[in-house]
């Protein structure tokens, strides 16, 4: 196992009601004018915006809006938000939706007391020293931006999708989970979720690092969980206790526990980064294509861990490494599909991808190589896209 430091500051406030905690944990912090970033308009339909908005002028805190922030959010709307924030002058950002809003309010709380072009915190020009405090109010479990210190924004110009890392500055102050909020998500919308949520601990269990037990267990147990709770929400989208299953599950995949004291991988996420910025599609869901036809091919070279995840996951009985690997994979796939994700390029809606492009970029964007389980040339991601096909 290696060194490590971990420090998750979220307050992390669970169950029915509890968006209407957030007004009084502003107030606690003592925020004096809040911006309420949040998305397309599922917030307003089911009457949440409106809730949140009559409890800050109930504690006598004045909001202002910014809504319109579309999945895979791009830098306009943080340019936008930017200017807002500095015009009106406010000292805390509420977001109330999914990662995208989570991550443009990210990307304004610290763009907003910086001089320079906020970009430079993605592109790796700059490192985030400060950032307007940030709460969160979740209505989708999936990236679990609710307990990261990350923000993940395009670029238009270029069509750049870049991931930045803190380990505290952008960690929400406070995130108001509550599972009921999550009834009205479309179902391919849980579905990504769970894909999404499911890799971000596979990230962290395939690591070279030996000797690390308790993670390990950590992730098999999680992902277990999750896959017992997936049909019963994709089955019952009003399951309070299947919704609250997956709900904390996403936090705690991606809030840093499951990494502790190993390297981690992240070679699917930056590959599937490239697929939503040229193709705009579901993160989640792209994630469901990348990630089995990754581990499909790594286990060609480096079958162990893929096997332990297989027999361990799955149940999967076999022989060797190499056959366990390829029944894990196999299974994995069954799973996506079973619950509605498309495992396959075309299934996803890129018929014809222009896989020239993406490797360039990808490689442009992360480096030469990729992945901590083994490290991958452009030659090898090359590969993983035509196994995706
Ligand atoms: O925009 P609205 O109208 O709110 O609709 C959203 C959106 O269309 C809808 N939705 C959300 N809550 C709903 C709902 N519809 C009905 N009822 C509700 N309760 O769901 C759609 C997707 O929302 P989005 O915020 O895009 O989803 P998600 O949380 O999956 O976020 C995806 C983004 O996060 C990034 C992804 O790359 C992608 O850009 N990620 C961020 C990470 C981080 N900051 O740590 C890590 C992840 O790996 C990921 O890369
Ligand atoms: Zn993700």
């Amino acid at each position: 196992m290696e060194n490590f430091s971990i420090c998750t500051p979220t307050n992390y406030v669970f169950g029915r009601g509890t968006e209407c905690e957030a007004s009084r944990l502003a107030a606690q912090a003592g925020w004096k004018r809040v911006m309420i970033v949040y998305g397309g308009g599922s917030a307003v339909r089911s009457g949440l915006l409106d809730r949140v908005k009559d409890s800050f002028t109930a504690e006598g805190i004045p909001t202002i809006e910014l809504g319109g922030v579309k999945p895979n959010p791009t830098d306009d709307k943080g340019y936008e938000g930017i200017a807002l924030a500095r015009m009106e002058k406010v000292d805390a950002i509420l977001a109330v939706g999914g990662g995208s809003v989570i991550d443009t309010a990210k990307a304004i709380a610290c763009g907003t007391l910086y001089e320079g072009d906020f970009w430079d915190f993605y592109c790796g020009k700059a490192a985030v020293e400060r950032a307007l405090p940030i709460g969160v109010i979740l209505t989708i479990p999936a990236a679990g931006s609710e307990g990261s210190g990350n923000s993940v924004i395009t670029r238009i110009e270029g069509l750049r999708k870049l991931s930045l890392r803190t380990d505290t500055a952008l960690r929400p102050r406070f995130a108001c989970l509550n599972p009921e909020l999550t009834f009205t998500l479309p179902p391919y919308q849980t579905a990504s979720g769970i894909a999404d949520m499911m890799v971000h601990i596979m990230e962290r269990y395939f690591t070279p690092t030996e000797g690390v037990e308790v993670t390990d267990r950590l992730c098999e147990g999680l992902l277990k969980a999750i896959i017992a709770e997936a049909p019963k929400v994709m089955a019952e989208p009003e399951n309070y206790d299947a919704r609250a299953n997956i709900m904390w599950s996403g936090t705690i995949a991606h809030n840093g526990i499951c990494g502790c004291g190993r390297r981690e991988d992240w070679a699917s996420h930056f590959i599937e980064h490239e697929l939503s910025a040229l193709y705009d599609v579901t993160h989640g869901a792209g994630l469901a294509v990348i990630t089995p036809a990754w581990m499909s091919y790594v286990s060609k070279s480096k079958p162990a861990k893929v096997a332990q995840f297989a027999r361990r996951v799955f149940d999967i009985i076999a022989d060797g490494d190499s056959e366990a690997a390829k029944l894990g994979v196999e299974k994995l796939r069954n799973f996506f599909r079973s619950i509605g994700l498309p495992v396959t390029l075309r299934e996803l809606g890129i018929a014809n991808p222009d896989i020239p492009t993406l490797v360039r970029k990808l490689h442009e964007n992360k480096g030469p190589k990729i992945g901590g389980y083994i490290p991958l040339t452009a030659t090898d991601t090359e590969a993983i896209f035509r196994e995706s096909l």
